[in-house]
């Protein structure tokens, strides 16, 4: 029982969330981990209480929004690098460990895919940054049905993309909340624990957990 698709979640995963804030460091000053934290828990947040409220806003808004709610719970952060960010988040850089990872699977002769919150245009974007297009056989985003994850709608954008069964898929994710939502689904789903967080959603687990994606197992049983 091996997976054949690789299904990889965008922001976190493939793509480093805080890579736009490292780019303006210095100039964020102290609060800047932090600042970055809280947009990137902003953005999550407002998936959330929308999806669960039964309204959608695109999640370029989000981040907007997300990233205003940060400059306004942190003023030591210059409002003028608000443009900046934003820039740098719609081309936001994919981990070191990204590319190579795509590039074997394919070599293996595996199905490759993003399945993300993001918009079909900020998605576009990344991708064609980090060099990842050539990689993947997908990109799915949650725009085309206007709920987000962890909704079991989202993963069936897999399966009726690719035509094929739960268990088919091995869904590679560093968010544990969408790790559950893979898992509820019947995806195999692997933990890429880069933060080193402690685990949680005891009822629905990762098949494997692995620190990077360079100890993804291209076959995952
Ligand atoms: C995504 C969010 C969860 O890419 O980071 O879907």
């Amino acid at each position: 029982m091996s997976g054949k698709i690789f299904v990889f979640d965008a922001y976190g995963t493939l793509l480093d969330v805080h890579a736009a804030i490292a780019r303006y460091r210095e100039a964020a000053g102290p609060d800047a981990d932090r600042f970055s934290d809280l947009w990137r828990a902003k953005q999550l947040e407002y998936t959330w209480t929308l999806t669960l409220a039964g309204h959608y806003q695109d999640f370029w808004i989000l981040t907007e929004r997300a990233l205003d709610f940060a400059f306004a719970r942190f003023p030591s952060v210059d409002g003028g690098l608000k443009p900046k960010l934003l820039d740098a988040y719609f081309e936001l850089g994919a981990f070191p460990d990204a590319l190579p990872i795509l590039t074997k699977l394919k070599h293996a002769g595996s199905g490759t895919a993003i399945l993300s919150n993001g918009s079909p245009k900020m998605l576009s974007a990344a991708v064609k940054a980090g060099k990842l297009d050539n990689s993947l056989d997908a990109v799915l985003s949650v725009d085309t049905i206007r709920i987000y994850k962890p909704r079991s709608e989202v993963y069936e954008l897999v399966i009726d993309h690719f035509e094929c069964a739960p268990p088919d898929v091995v869904f590679i994710s560093s968010n544990r909340w969408d790790v559950m939502g893979a898992a509820a689904f019947g995806f195999k789903p692997v933990w890429v624990n880069r933060a080193k967080n402690p685990d949680e959603y005891p009822d629905h687990p990762p098949v494997v957990t692995i620190p990077d994606l360079t100890s993804l197992p291209v076959s995952v049983a």
